[in-house]
Formats: C-alpha cells, structure tokens, sequence
C-alpha cells in the first residue's frame, strides 16, 4: 500500500554509526571548527565514567571545554536558561550534549541561546512555520545519545518543562538538529533496565504515532516509521534483558534515531497526548507514561486504519499470512501489548501510582493539543477518559 501524501523531509545533520565512534568526538568537533566546547550531561553520567572517553578525546584533540552538569529529567525552561548563560560566560562556541533526551534537549536549546544572548527558551516556543524565530543561527550542537528514546538526536524538538504554568512545551525548527551525532552502543550499556525499557517503548512509539498520524505522514516516514518499528521490537527484549548487548543496543539506537526523524515529519498522538499529563501531574518518566497508554490506545484506535495496523503486525513479526485485515490489525493491538509486558514495565495505572480522580483534568489537559486531529480514529473527552479508566 503506497503512501501518496505529500510530505517533507530535512535533517541538517551528519549521522555516524558504529561501536566505539564516542571516542572520535573530539576530532569531528575540531573538523567543524569547534574550538571551546560547552559539555552538557547529568553529573550521575559522569560519576558512572560514561563521559571518560568523550573527555579524553576532547583532550586528544586538544580542545578546550567547560561542563555543566546539573541536568535533571524534564528539564526546565529555567534550568536552559542557566546553561545558556554558562555557555556564554565560558566563551563556548559550540556545545555537546551526551545523555539522555534531558541531556539533549538542553544542549539543543544552549545552542540556540549561546548566540542570541539575553534570550529566554520560551522566547522560541512553537512549531517552525517558515520563519525562525532566532536573529542568530544557533552555535553548532553535537550529541551522543546515552538512552535509546528520544531521538533528539536526529529530531527538530526541543521539549521544554514550563514550569511556571506547569507543562510541557515545545521548540521545533529544523534548524534544531545537532549538526554532528554519534551513534554507540558502548554509550548506551549502562542503562538500568527499567529506564531501558521505558526508552525503548518511546522510541517504537514515535514511529508508530507517526505511521498511523493523519497529518504529515508519508512514504519516506512510513518507511523509516516501519523499519523503526521492526529493529524495535525485535531488539527490545534482548536490551532490555543486557544493556551490554552491543548487536541489540546498536538496532535500538537506529531504531529511536528513525524515530525522532518520523516525528519531525509527521504528528505525534493520543499515546503522547496522553502520557504528558501522567508525566505533568504524577512525575512518571516520559517513556513508561508512553508505555502505559500504548497498548489501550491501539485497542481503541485501530478500527480508523485497519490496513496499516495489520502491517505493524507483521513487521512485528506476526504470521498474518492466514489473516483477514481485521484480524491482523487485532493482532498489532495484542502483539504491542506483549511487547510492553515482556520488559517489565508497570502494566495499569494503579500500579503506577495514578490516582483516578485526576482522570478528568488530565483527559482536558490531553484535548487541549488536540490529539485527535491526527488519530485515524476520532473521539471526544469522554473518549480519551474511558481509555485512562480502562487503562487503571
Ligand atoms: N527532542 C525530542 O524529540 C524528544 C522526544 C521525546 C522526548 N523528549 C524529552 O526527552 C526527555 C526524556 O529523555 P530520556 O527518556 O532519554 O530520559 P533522561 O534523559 O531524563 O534520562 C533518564 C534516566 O536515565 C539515566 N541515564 C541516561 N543514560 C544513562 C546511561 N548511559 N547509563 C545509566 N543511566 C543513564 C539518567 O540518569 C536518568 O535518570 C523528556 O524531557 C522528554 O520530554 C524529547
Ligand atoms: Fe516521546
């Protein structure tokens, strides 16, 4: 089934791929003029001798950095700020991220800020629509993702906690994509495996979202949408079971990388839409909120696009070859719900710590990004309630 929508696709950044490449940062930074490097991570990395090889190859190279090392999850438009500003105390005239999506992000947006000084992130919240909201062009970002999640490697997101008015916004320019990143399985052995788990589940969630979106889907997203899918799930297990799994870790890498590429092209939906909120009013991390909602929102979405719910089912693996369309989809539903239990992630809500009479506010949360404008199966409030109580 060909995907004839019309659609776009524009990543300004050079991709490197392999076991081992982490050590070479230093030497790409310097290629691409890099000279005072602003490295942005979490301090818990550091201890954890995950960054060991980046700072011997900056060294290596000879270049002069600063660290900043106060990332914590979801990180605040206040904490950017403050990195912005080390950034430009220090002279940096280019900055690193190494972690996770938080690490990312945050590098992302000091590149933004370190050449616009007296700039605040939220000054760039909002889609791209043609015009960049900065005077300056952003400092050139490199990143090495620590987790298999986010894609913000390779994605136009930056996500912003906004604290002051408590949730979750977004930057997204193409002009966001770290110009330089580094795929490495050694970076990524160390992840406990919940958190591997709840990664991984946002990775395969990308891609699915923006497979079945009804807004900027297309044939070069559906085709990186299923080959995320497929190197996903069928890595996931083993991952999850050995972060050291160098063959497993390294299909996870591409998989969430291919997963921040479809969510710049296409929307994302009701699975993050609802997961936000979980994120906002029950501090449960963005990866296990997405993987508590995944499998009650396919069951609830699949009757809008049957055809393609029954190809998530064979790249999934399913032997649909005896199988109806219906049936197939159905088997998409059941084969995504044994992925997520399989990796011992909280399964309901309950067991998570959701208390039930928060539903209603954070269904209203949810249809305020209108979610359904790119669910192939449309709904209302009462909708989007049903599926966190069948989710309790
Ligand atoms: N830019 C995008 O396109 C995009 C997409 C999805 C999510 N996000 C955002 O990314 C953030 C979440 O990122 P995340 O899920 O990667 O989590 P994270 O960066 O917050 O990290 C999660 C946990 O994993 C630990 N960790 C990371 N790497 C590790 C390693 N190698 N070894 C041991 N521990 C390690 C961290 O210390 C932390 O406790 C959220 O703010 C979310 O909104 C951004
Ligand atoms: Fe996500």
């Amino acid at each position: 089934m060909f995907n004839a929508n019309p659609g776009h696709f524009h990543n300004q950044g050079r991709l490197n791929c392999g076991v081992g490449l982490a050590a070479t940062i230093g030497e790409e930074i310097k290629k691409r003029g890099g000279k005072k490097v602003l490295v942005v991570t979490e301090e818990v990395l550091v201890k954890l001798g995950v960054l060991d090889v980046v700072f011997e190859s900056l060294k290596n190279a000879e270049l002069e950095y600063s660290v900043f090392d106060k990332i914590e999850a979801d990180p605040s438009a206040h904490l950017m700020d403050a990195i912005g500003g080390q950034g430009i105390k220090d002279g940096a005239n280019c900055v690193l991220g190494v972690g996770g999506g938080s690490s990312l992000d945050s590098a992302k947006a000091a590149s933004i800020l370190i050449a616009n000084p007296g700039t605040h992130i939220l000054d760039y919240k909002g889609d791209y629509t043609g015009v960049n909201r900065y005077k300056n062009a952003p400092v050139p970002c490199f990143a090495i993702p620590t987790t298999a999640g986010t894609g913000s490697e390779s994605s136009w997101n930056i996500a912003i906690n906004d604290t002051d008015n408590v949730k979750k916004v977004r930057a997204q320019s193409p002009f966001y994509v770290p110009v330089f990143s580094v795929l490495d399985a050694k970076m990524i052995a160390t992840v406990p495996a919940s958190v591997a788990a709840g990664c991984g589940i946002d990775a395969f969630t990308h891609c699915f979202e923006a497979y079945i979106s009804t807004n900027g889907s297309w044939a070069f997203s559906d085709f990186m949408a299923l080959e995320g899918m497929r190197l996903i799930s069928s890595n996931i297990r083993q991952y999850v079971a050995n972060p050291g799994n160098q063959t497993a870790a390294q299909a996870m890498l591409i998989g969430s990388t291919l997963g921040g590429m479809c969510l710049s092209q296409a929307a994302l939906g009701i699975v993050h839409g609802l997961a936000k909120p979980l994120s906002a009013h029950f501090h449960i991390s963005h990866g296990t909120a997405n993987a508590l909602m995944l499998p009650h929102v396919v069951k609830y979405t699949w009757r809008g696009n049957p055809a393609k719910f029954a190809k998530v089912a064979e790249i999934m693996g399913v032997d649909t070859r005896d199988m109806n369309e219906v049936q197939a989809a159905k088997a998409a539903c059941e084969a995504i719900r044994e992925m997520c239990a399989d990796i011992g992630l909280p399964c309901n809500l309950k067991d998570a710590g959701v208390d039930p009479e928060a539903f209603e506010q954070m269904a209203k949360d949810c249809i305020q990004g209108k979610p359904f404008f790119v669910n192939p199966c449309k709904g209302t409030l009462k909708d989007l309630i049903a599926i966190y109580k069948n989710a309790y």
